[in-house]
């Protein structure tokens, strides 16, 4: 179980080297194609506006604002902690080849202290300059860990499919730990939430997804984070959820990594 789990995780972060490089060639195909199809599997297009604290990064990955200048993503999306002015953030756009696109280099990168390739799927990415849009609140207890969420992503539509130029979006069942053990013996159930339709599939983030949030509304009717978009055995597969990090477990850890960012 131990050897599979490590494959598995590894096939996932190399996963997101492979769509950093597709994810270019993908943006610049998609530009003239009139009716290029929409990422997440089984979603629908986003609205322009719709979820204005998504980002694109650049090495194909999705990541949410959770500062003004402080990009929430996945921690198999980045090589390690320090300075890092390689990656760019795209914002403002459910199209990723509109003009209207605001783009910010980073500067710096803190991944989850203790990553190891599995659990603690966190990282932070410290931008050059804060972007004027809202940002996503992350749940600090389990309260809304249940119910239906909210994903979305520039990721395949698709096992196997192309990185997409326009944002989709698709509502996926929270599935309980237990449930979620039965597909992977090697969840770890402190620190990964899984969603889907266990019995059906059809519906899931895939590659180039990793780093997005997935999300819910509050008991105020706003957005509230969850979870990150981490891993899966395929995309939509039945009997086999998509796995993310449980923001609830980490969020004191994500708070005081930002404070130590300068917010
Ligand atoms: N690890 C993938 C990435 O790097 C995300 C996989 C999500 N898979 C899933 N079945 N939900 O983009």
């Amino acid at each position: 179980m131990r050897s599979f789990l490590f494959t598995l995780r590894r096939t996932v972060a190399v996963g997101a080297a492979t769509v950093a490089a597709l994810a270019l060639t993908a943006t610049a195909a998609l530009a003239d194609d009139p009716t290029p199809r929409p990422g997440v599997v089984g979603g629908t297009p986003a609205q322009q506006g719709e979820f204005p604290w998504m980002v694109r990064l650049s090495m194909g990955c999705g990541g949410s604002l959770y500062t003004q200048q402080i990009v929430l993503t996945a921690a198999h999306c980045v090589s390690g902690s320090g300075a890092n002015t390689s990656i760019t953030a795209t914002a403002g756009v459910a199209d990723l080849g509109s003009s209207q696109a605001i783009k910010v280099k980073s500067t710096r990168v803190l991944q989850a202290p203790g990553y190891n390739g599995s659990g603690k799927d966190w990282a932070l990415i410290k931008l050059a300059q804060p972007i004027n849009l809202p940002t996503l609140k992350t749940a600090d207890t389990t309260a809304y860990n249940n119910g239906t969420f909210t994903i979305a992503g520039w990721g395949a539509d698709r096992e196997g499919g192309s990185q997409q130029r326009r944002l989709l979006k698709a509502t996926v069942p929270f599935v309980d730990d237990t449930a979620c053990q039965q597909a992977y013996g090697n969840l770890i159930p402190g620190e990964e939430i899984c969603a889907g339709y266990l019995d059906q599939g059809g519906v899931d983030t895939c590659q180039g997804d990793s780093g997005g949030p997935m999300f819910r509304k509050d008991a105020a009717g706003a957005w509230i984070q969850v979870g990150i978009v981490s891993w899966g055995e395929g995309c939509a597969r039945p009997h086999y959820p998509g796995v993310y990090s449980e923001v609830s477990t980490f969020a004191a850890n994500i708070k005081s990594a930002a404070a130590s960012l300068g917010g």
